[in-house]
């Protein structure tokens, strides 16, 4: 049924997506008849103080709900990756070995390190070899997220399967009363779209006219299409991840309901943020907190997201995932009114602005170049960096190792639940939207740090830029610097 059903989907959207696509609807079209899978918490063990965990990418086979096995890239498994876990304070270390038989990298998106353990197009793991970085955990709580990075190659690495998550814990959220055993009242959904060919292999064959990438028609929530969830509490946590390569969603359930923001992708809010809708572009996460009534069932539906971005896939309707409430729910059903402090960066702490614009597939009109430096920025220093969308397409923009908060989007303050900690935010066509954050205090007068859009043909064409942070007193003029690359062909 499904098979069939995904079938007639995939044939609509592959002769639209050859024209300028139309919209897709796959409203009451998805039979939801598989549970969601929940991916393994990775094992990890304690060696003179420091949490180990071991990870190998390597290629395998699963079933995707095409009534045949697909071939898909994972990592300790045939496809996607281990969710990793580890507390505020700890000391961790990941052994990663590549088994892909190509050359790759592993980033941990949104965490807060020594650039040379980033993970970025600098740290490259040829076939066979084990990249071992090392690190403190020193950030808040939050749902960060790891996946390749390997210039000009992240969006085929990613679209074959190879993303996780991170968790972070910390004291703060272990005192809220929220919803926190893992694949029962907190799930992780990391959110892509797949499209496929008839034999069941992953299409990745993308319009002469499609500059912003693969769009697929089907929705994986961890690797399940059309998945349901048994629901056993009045509250559950969902982690939302955009993990696609391209395609923003706007999440609502199907009857509208109010649902708590209670975090974005750097930390949790200062307080709940109710609201019916919460939009997220590629590499953005959300944690939101769902109530729920004995015996319904309700759906989580991506609408059209603001502002249209019709050519990545912006207008249309998808089916996401199945939520079946149990005749009896455990829990108590309510949300803490506070959650953490978030202290707003005064605009005036800040000693630098920089100005970024994005169009065509470069930033300042430059592409990515690997030996070039952009940006020096000095251990500690608080900045505010505007970005500017000039252009008619869909963009977003991250920046790795810092958290930062929303200034402003074309002068107005950013709606609540964006008024926490971020790594990634939409940068809307024909709009500007300013950030500010403070630095951290890991430094390196060679090996940057990358910035870039976070829709993955962007980022690969070059629409990425690399920053150093050196200690203060050293010199922030990047022509005094080129980026020493670990990558040797
Ligand atoms: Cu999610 Cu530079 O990456
Ligand atoms: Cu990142
Ligand atoms: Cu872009």
């Amino acid at each position: 049924m499904a098979v069939a059903v995904f079938g007639i989907a995939a044939v609509g959207a592959r002769v639209a997506v050859t024209v300028l696509r139309a919209p897709l609807d796959t409203r009451g079209t998805v039979t939801f008849d598989r549970e969601l899978r929940i991916p393994a918490l990775a094992e990890s063990r304690v060696e003179d103080g420091v949490r180990v965990f071991d990870l190998t990418m390597q290629r395998g086979e699963s079933d995707l709900g095409r009534g045949t096995a697909t071939p898909t890239w994972g990592i300790n498994g045939p496809h996607l990756a281990p969710t990793l876990r580890a507390a505020r304070g700890e000391e961790v270390r990941v052994r990663v070995t590549n088994r892909l038989g190509e050359a790759s990298t592993l980033h941990w998106h949104g965490m807060r390190l020594p650039a040379r353990m980033d993970g970025g197009p600098h740290q490259m793991i040829e076939p066979g070899a084990t990249w071992t970085p090392q690190w403190n955990i020193d950030q808040p709580a939050a749902g960060l997220w790891y996946h390749p990075h390997p210039h000009g190659e992240t969006a085929r690495h990613v679209y074959r399967g190879l993303a996780g998550m991170f968790l972070i814990d910390d004291d703060a959220e272990s005192r809220l009363a929220l919803p926190r055993r893992y694949g029962i009242d907190d799930l992780p959904m990391i959110v892509q779209d797949r499209r496929f060919h008839d034999d069941g292999t992953l299409d990745t064959s993308t319009s002469l006219f499609q500059s912003e990438g693969i769009i697929g028609d089907t929705v994986l929530v961890n690797g399940t299409p059309g998945p349901y969830v048994d629901v056993t509490t009045r509250t559950v946590r969902l982690r939302l991840l955009n993990g696609s390569n391209t395609r923003p969603y706007d999440f609502v359930f199907d009857d509208h309901r109010e649902f708590s923001v209670i975090g974005t992708d750097s930390g949790l809010l200062p307080a709940p943020v109710p609201v019916r809708a919460v939009p997220l572009s590629p590499g953005e996460r959300a944690e939101v907190v769902v109530t729920f009534r004995p015996g319904e069932r309700v759906r989580l539906q991506s609408e059209p997201t603001p502002g249209g971005a019709r050519f990545a896939g912006g207008s249309d309707h998808l089916e996401i995932a199945e939520f079946r409430a149990a005749s009896d729910l455990g829990g108590v059903g309510t949300v803490p009114d506070r959650l953490v402090d978030v202290a707003p960066i005064p605009e005036t702490a800040a000693t630098v602005t920089r100005s970024f614009s994005l169009g065509g597939s470069t930033i300042d009109r430059k592409p990515m170049d690997m030996a070039r430096i952009d940006e020096v920025v000095t251990a500690g220093a608080t900045e505010i960096w505007s970005v500017a969308n000039s252009g008619d397409a869909v963009h977003n923009f991250h920046i790795h190792d810092a958290a930062f908060q929303i200034l402003d989007i074309d002068g107005d303050p950013p709606p609540r639940y964006l008024g926490g900690w971020k790594d990634t935010v939409w940068v809307p066509r024909d709009s500007t939207v300013r950030l500010i954050m403070t630095f951290a205090h890991h430094t390196d007068t060679e090996v940057p740090y990358m910035y870039h859009c976070h829709l993955l043909r962007h980022e690969d064409e070059g629409m990425m830029g690399q920053f150093l942070v050196v200690p203060p007193g050293t010199s922030t003029d990047p022509a005094d610097y080129s980026a020493r690359t670990g990558h040797h062909h």
